[in-house]
């Protein structure tokens, strides 16, 4: 697909304009979100935690909606670390009630805008199996869409996938000589997702917190201070546009400043 075809082919916002060539216009093809400050929204307002969580629910609704319509090919979403099972046990289990409840309640809607859902991680015991399944229904339901994928990260852990991915090529018996940073990648889980252009951290804080080690490589970063419930299309907006601004050099140098040695 082309990335300034939205997943419904209608035309990109007319904010963001110009094609992803690397050019002054253009769209990040992969944004992932580490979606931060739920508790700190809650407790400003004098609220429990858990309800940073639940007003955190209309913002991935609005994100999903501004990706789509700015022509992001790949959205992910850090919705629960593995370090998060150390959180106390009502916060943990309230999370998961409310994540299964805004699967059931946005698998329609997901699909009717052609949107194709990933889960990454989910593989500790303690998930509740009914979760579990609709995670499972949703990837089935969705799976042939050609539109933006987008991949929630769920019981993910970056460290965790590498040192799986590290296990699943000693079983395939690679030979040492023969392991590449591309055959290495291609035992990642979804070894198909690209590499990540644009990290969109909120609420200020300026951690990787173990979020897609590997495709984060070489993303660019932005932190905008304003906490996940609060943050808005708009907001989302600003994101891409400080993409835009950004000079990626990949280690290079670019044309404009290659200049002839001074001796
Ligand atoms: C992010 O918000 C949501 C999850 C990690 C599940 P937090 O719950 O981390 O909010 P703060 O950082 O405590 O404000
Ligand atoms: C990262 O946020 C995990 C998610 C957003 C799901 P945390 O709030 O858990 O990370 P730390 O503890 O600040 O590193
Ligand atoms: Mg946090």
């Amino acid at each position: 697909m082309n990335m300034q075809q939205t997943a419904d082919g209608a035309a990109p916002s007319p904010d963001l304009p110009g094609p992803s060539d690397g050019g002054p216009g253009r769209v990040p093809h992969h944004v992932a979100c580490v979606m931060d400050g739920n508790g700190r929204w809650a407790q400003s307002r004098a609220l429990p935690r858990t309800s940073g969580h639940s007003a955190a629910e209309a913002t991935v609704i609005d994100v999903i909606e501004a990706a789509r319509a700015a022509g992001v090919g790949w959205l992910s979403l850090y919705a629960f670390s593995t370090e998060n099972w150390g959180r106390p046990s009502n916060e943990v289990d309230f999370l998961m009630r409310l994540v299964r409840r805004v699967v059931r309640k946005h698998a329609v809607f997901l699909h009717a805008r052609g949107i194709r859902c990933r889960f990454l991680g989910v593989t500790d015991p303690r998930i509740p199996p009914k979760l579990a399944r609709d995670f499972d229904d949703l990837m089935t339901l969705t799976g042939d869409n050609r539109g933006m994928t987008l991949t929630v990260a769920f019981d993910h852990g970056g460290r965790r996938d590498i040192v799986e991915a590290a296990r699943s090529l000693l079983r395939s018996n690679t030979p040492a000589e023969s392991v590449t940073e591309q055959t290495f990648a291609d035992h990642l889980p979804y070894p198909d997702t690209p590499d990540v252009d644009l990290v969109i951290r909120t609420s200020g804080e300026q951690r990787i917190s173990n979020f897609m080690l590997w495709q984060v490589a070489y993303a660019e970063w932005v932190f905008p201070p304003v906490l996940w419930p609060d943050f808005r299309a708009s907001h989302f907006l600003e994101c891409l546009h400080s993409y835009r601004q950004r000079d990626r050099r990949f280690g290079g140098v670019l044309p404009n400043e290659i200049g002839e040695p001074r001796l």
